[in-house]
């Protein structure tokens, strides 16, 4: 078995993120040299998956756009003597075909995902949120782990974890393992935003999963939860209940995950990748540092 599509939602309006995304989708903006679903793109195709269905809504044109090939722009660049920025270009030319379909109602992720369900059929698949960016300059590998695991273990989904303070276990679906987390396990729940009282431990799902087709009956089944959307989390512990395996896979110490889904995590993502930018790294740091310490002591 192989698994060569990831569903890509990108449906969600940012309101986190207004005014900056009233026409704009979050998942377009700017962090270091490139916007964010290049990024998570640029991941997958890292991980060998070659087809990509972005699931989008209204307002999102600009992300067709941007993976389009720009026959113009590339003319362009030639006849005004700038073919050193065609290299800035070649991302349009990795082996990947697209598909868009529309999530025409705003109800959730799980619904956005189940909106992909006449197009991926009955073939295992990989989500990959198109506003989280995991690891820095394109380090991280976890979507071909979980991929592995999925096809060696038997599992119905791989879902990739990371430890969050307890504080903010109420921002993610939080995991609870069955018996000992290692880096790979089975997990014997999920809740989607607990409080930190209700919540099983501090393992989130971060971004990444890998279904089989069985998910969709699930997703099918499942009623409106946290915030009155219909959750994927949900449909993930439906499985569970139904007895099937659900793994988990933890993210590696390079493979921190980027969520450009509000100013402060958004905030941070941009200075990080911006400091580790190869041509602009020295320079913004001297320049932060005089800013953050005027005094130079
Ligand atoms: C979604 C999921 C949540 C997950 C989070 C980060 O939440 O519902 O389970 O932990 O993404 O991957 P959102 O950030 O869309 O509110």
């Amino acid at each position: 078995m192989s698994v060569d599509l990831a569903v890509v939602p990108v449906a969600g309006r940012g309101t986190r993120l207004l005014p900056l995304t009233k026409s704009q989708p979050k998942e377009m903006l700017p962090v270091g040299r490139k916007p964010v679903v290049q990024y998570v793109v640029e991941e997958l195709s890292r991980c060998g998956l070659s087809r990509l269905l972005f699931v989008t809504g209204p307002g999102k044109t600009a992300i067709e756009n941007h993976f389009d090939i720009d026959a113009e722009l590339i003319a362009n660049l030639r006849e005004t003597g700038k073919e050193e920025l065609l290299a800035e270009l070649a991302f349009e030319r990795e082996d990947i075909e697209y598909f868009y379909t529309r999530q025409r109602r705003q109800l959730g992720l799980g619904h956005a995902v189940l909106c992909s369900r006449a197009v991926v059929g009955n073939q295992p698949f990989v989500v990959a949120l198109g506003d989280s960016i995991i690891g820095l300059n394109a380090a991280s590998r976890v979507v071909a782990l979980m991929i592995e695991q999925f096809c060696t273990s038997g599992a119905d989904a791989v879902v990739a974890l990371e430890e969050v303070p307890p504080s903010e276990v109420v921002h993610y679906g939080i995991a609870q393992p069955k018996g000992a987390a290692g880096e790979v396990f089975e997990l014997a729940d999920l809740i989607e935003k607990p409080s930190a009282e209700e919540a099983p431990g501090n393992l989130a799902v971060a971004a990444r999963y890998v279904f089989s087709s069985a998910i969709f009956d699930c997703l099918a089944a499942t009623r409106p939860g946290k915030g009155g959307e219909i959750q994927l989390t949900d449909a993930i512990r439906m499985l569970i209940e139904q007895g099937r395996r659900v793994l988990g896979v933890r993210l590696g110490s390079n493979e921190k995950r980027f969520d450009i889904g509000n100013f402060e995590s958004y905030f941070l993502a941009f200075a990080e990748f911006a400091l580790a930018d190869p041509h602009l790294s020295g320079t913004l740091r001297r320049k932060l540092a005089a800013m953050l310490d005027p005094t130079g002591g």
